[in-house]
């Protein structure tokens, strides 16, 4: 539908930036902080940057939160690293992890930014992963117990909360990015068991949150995409269906509605790979319930109905965002409409406000961008980034959020990734994606000095007319 005029971001929309703790800190090991699946198992390839140093945010995070007051953040969505609140995952608390956190949050709330908190982004204690990680259902009791002691300790202070990032991208693509520890080569039914696990975790988490902190609000944080067909093939949407809820909606409808989506579910009974589910599972699933749906979108995918047969499958591997293809259930197609960037994304600002019309269709709960972003290999040049092409990538994304609030959708916050430079998942510092740059290399440390690119005026005026020109 087309607007002569278009609803204004709402007062108070949260116009922030995002980051994760293992991708920005560094600090690996410093301050009683004990070892994560990341630092474990994600090794990296020769002239690739590793995660110990990061972009040093855990030594200079109040450098940086200065610059984000500066940026004119109203929300800073960033994750605490469980390694360093409980460094062997459910033993004793790390008072110097919890002092880190307190330092950030004031730090945060003393410029008038609100925290939006991630409890695990990725990066599982290696203890527990020693111990089976996510197959053991131990763990689920070691996440809410964490759950409980960051409410207690942070909850006067964080209103929002997400519970887990990307755990469907963890179940799809956790060997590519590294978050399986040692069960990096499990089988689809355990990691489906794993998943479960999550699902009930990240339930007891949202009970618990609504039973200490009744002010407080919290949603999980999936990777959704809208699905197209391939064509108007009655086949091909089927299969964009059948994926879109493999993919997206299980995720969802479990951590809203308590229950797996039928599609997902008949996928995985079909497959041989549904999980068990222990006695009082179903009620635990549908105790806890979220306040809003946070999300990441970079893409969307395009599939068609499976020709049954290896070309089903696309060979690109090792990244997220693909579209991979499964003999028998879908076909990855690349979307000719679509541009892609650098690193083979597609680009869809339009899938965008796609995506937020159906989420809000079908569950009815505000939502917040919790990552959004244009990855490129940016240049200092005499002191300065040019990235104009960030800048595009924004403004065509936030039009699209303006237009879905034109269209009735109750979105409340942005919170592009990322706020600042950090290590990507694959592709080290070389594929940037902040409003701040770092000063540093693959291998070589380089002085960290943090330089405004011009992407961080551009988005200060941006928030400081509260979205009315995108410039
Ligand atoms: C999301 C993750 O999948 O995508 C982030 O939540 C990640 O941790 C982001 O960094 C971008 O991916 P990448 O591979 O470009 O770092």
């Amino acid at each position: 539908m087309h607007y002569e005029q278009l609803l204004p971001f709402p007062d108070g929309f949260l116009w922030g930036a995002s980051t994760s703790a293992y991708q920005v800190e560094g600090a690996w090991n410093e301050d009683g902080k004990g070892p994560s699946v990341i630092d474990t198992h994600m090794h990296r390839p020769d002239g690739v940057a590793d995660f110990t140093v990061a972009a040093d945010h855990y030594h200079r995070y109040a450098e940086d939160v200065a610059l984000f007051a500066e940026l004119g953040l109203r929300a800073y969505r960033f994750s605490i690293a469980w390694t360093r609140i409980v460094p062997d995952g459910d033993g004793e608390i790390n008072p110097a992890g919890l002092a880190f956190y307190h330092r950030l949050i004031d730090e945060l709330r003393a410029k008038g930014i609100e925290p939006v908190v991630t409890l695990y982004h990725f990066d599982l204690p290696a203890a527990l992963d020693d111990r089976g990680g996510w197959s053991n259902r131990e763990t689920i009791d070691a996440f809410a117990r964490y759950a409980r002691i960051l409410f207690e300790e942070f909850g006067g202070k964080v209103r929002y909360w997400l519970t887990i990032n990307e755990q469907n991208m963890m179940v799809l693509h956790g060997k590519a990015i590294g978050t399986t520890g040692r069960s990096g080569d499990a089988d689809q039914r355990t990691v489906y068991q794993q998943n479960h696990h999550m699902f009930v975790a990240q339930a007891r988490a949202m009970a618990l949150c609504h039973e200490l902190l009744p002010d407080a609000k919290i949603g999980p944080a999936p990777n959704i995409v809208s699905v197209y067909p391939a064509t108007c093939a009655p086949e091909d949407v089927i299969a964009a269906d059948d994926w879109d809820a493999i993919r997206n909606l299980m995720y969802l409808d479990v951590a809203v509605r308590g229950v797996y989506h039928p599609l997902a579910w008949a996928y995985l009974v079909e497959r041989g790979i549904a999980p068990e589910l222990a006695d009082g599972d179903l009620e635990l699933l549908s105790s806890g319930k979220p306040d809003f749906i946070a999300f990441n979108y970079y893409s969307t995918q395009t599939v068609g109905a499976s020709r049954g047969d290896a070309s089903d499958i696309q060979t690109r591997g090792g990244d997220q965002q693909i579209v991979r293809g499964e003999v028998g259930l879908y076909r990855a197609v690349k979307n000719e409409h679509l541009p892609t960037n650098a690193f083979g994304w597609e680009i869809d600002p339009v899938g965008f406000r796609t995506t937020m019309r159906r989420l809000w269709d079908r569950y009815w709960l505000p939502l917040i961008i919790t990552e959004n972003g244009l990855g490129a290999v940016d240049e200092l040049v005499d002191g300065r980034v040019r990235d104009d092409y960030r800048i595009d990538y924004l403004r065509r994304h936030i039009e699209q959020i303006r237009l879905a609030i034109s269209d009735g959708v109750d979105v409340f916050g942005y919170c592009p990734w990322t706020a600042i430079d950090l290590i990507s998942t694959h592709q080290g510092i070389s594929k940037r994606y902040g409003f701040i740059h770092v000063d540093r290399g693959e291998t070589e440390p380089g002085s960290l000095a943090r330089t405004r690119k011009d992407s961080f005026h551009w988005y200060q005026r941006v928030i400081a007319c509260n979205g009315a020109d995108l410039g």
